[in-house]
């Protein structure tokens, strides 16, 4: 397969996701880096994507430069990853789309449902692969226990625990940071900071992993900072499709919490247990069994997980090979579609476009939810409903 040609938006030197996006997108050798703008700054971004080996002239100092500058080259961008704050997301991700490019786009993919669904109509419409970044779903176990679920080794899915709390804004002195300040900026975050920030990341995992998407739900928002007018922790109820209740814990002000990504499925006939912090091991209790571990690169776990399992057992699996794995979908969705063949069934379980959309619709949902002291509301997308 001929390498594509990849481009980057946003992520720019001492950005906190830029290096994961370079290293991961490198990883397999499927994308050749060729263009980007990198950095709010022009001639930061112009000057550091010179050290990463982009030619001059598609060292662009803006999106809409590199817009111009690509739409029309036959040797255009295959791929554009969009890195940037929240609030540019849709303006961005539009414009590339409207040209027939390929995006992936860091979530929250948009500010409100109503961006949300008019990029979900346009990639649609336009026939192009919009992919939203929910890189923890690339882990090999995640994708295994989404492959029992699906395959009924628990049988129906009773109930789900997820989180994602750490405690790296939890320290009044460092709000006006300015990597920290527009995560709580309603301008630039949005309506919600720490639910769109990490706790879509749970949720999209919540249903990745069942297979039920959240349907109705009930939120308390809290700012632990009172200084902040948007949250910085959130407890959800989420009732689900296929029945199943989930309940989401989200925070940034949990001092000695990490990148605490946890989830827990329970159904019928067992129950599983799996920590991003510790992504090698994920524990499965049958209903009256003994606790077993399963290990990454078991042979024959599942077509999924085997294809997401990159190094041996034993070896610990960094958080870019993840989202190497989206990368590597990807590659393999876009090369189907520029050659007109199906794409290998196994590789196309990337975040989508309505992954995103839900996620705003969520979003809106908790907040609501949460302005109302927690009652129920609908969580659904209007499309969807
Ligand atoms: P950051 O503040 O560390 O870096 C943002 C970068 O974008 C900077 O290099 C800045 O100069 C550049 N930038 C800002 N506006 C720009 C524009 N208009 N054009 C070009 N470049 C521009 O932010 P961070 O933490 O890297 O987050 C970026 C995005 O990635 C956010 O949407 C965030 O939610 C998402 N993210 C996703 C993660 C995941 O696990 N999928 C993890 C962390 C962040």
């Amino acid at each position: 397969m001929a390498r594509l040609n990849w481009g980057m938006i946003g992520g720019g030197e001492g950005s906190q996701i830029g290096p994961a996006h370079r290293i991961s997108a490198g990883l397999d050798g499927k994308f050749n880096f060729a263009a980007s703008a990198l950095d709010i700054d022009a001639a930061k971004g112009k000057a550091f994507a010179q050290t990463l080996g982009i030619e001059g002239d598609r060292a662009y100092g803006d999106w809409r430069e590199m817009l111009a500058g690509e739409k029309d080259r036959a040797d255009r961008v295959d791929l554009v990853t969009i890195a940037t704050p929240n609030s540019t997301h849709f303006e961005i991700a539009k414009a590339f789309t409207e040209e027939g490019f390929h995006v992936l786009c860091e979530k929250p993919m948009t500010m409100t449902v109503a961006e949300a669904e008019e990029l979900v109509k346009l990639a649609e419409a336009k026939g192009t692969i919009l992919a939203v970044n929910y890189g923890y779903s690339g882990y090999s176990l995640v994708r295994h226990m989404r492959a029992m679920v699906a395959r009924g080794d628990l049988g129906k899915v009773r109930l789900i625990k997820a989180e994602f709390a750490h405690g790296f804004h939890a320290d009044e002195a460092d709000a006006d940071n300015p990597r920290v300040r527009w995560r709580y900026d309603p301008d630039l975050a949005g309506v919600s900071a720490q639910f769109a920030d990490c706790g879509i990341h749970a949720l999209h995992m919540a249903s990745y992993v069942s297979g039920q998407e959240a349907e109705t739900l009930s939120a308390d928002f809290a700012s632990g900072i009172p200084s902040r007018t948007l949250e910085d922790d959130a407890m959800l109820n989420i009732k689900m499709s296929g029945g199943a209740r989930c309940r989401l814990w989200t925070s940034s002000i949990a001092i000695g919490r990490m990148h605490g990504l946890n989830i827990q499925v329970f159904g019928e006939r067992g129950g599983l247990r799996w920590a991003q912090e510790q992504p090698n091991q994920l524990f499965w209790t049958p209903l009256n069994g003994r606790t077993e571990i399963i290990e990454r690169g078991a042979g024959n776990l599942s077509p999924e997980a085997d294809r997401a399992s990159r190094v041996t057992i034993g070896h610990a699996e960094g958080m870019p090979l993840a989202f190497a794995n989206i990368y590597l979908d990807l590659a393999e969705a876009i090369s189907a579609h520029k050659h007109g063949r199906t794409a290998d069934s196994a590789a196309t379980q990337y975040p989508k476009a309505i992954d995103g959309l839900r996620s705003m619709a969520a979003i809106v949902a908790a907040v609501d939810s949460a302005k109302q002291q927690g009652v129920w509301v609908d969580a659904r997308p209007p499309m969807l409903r």
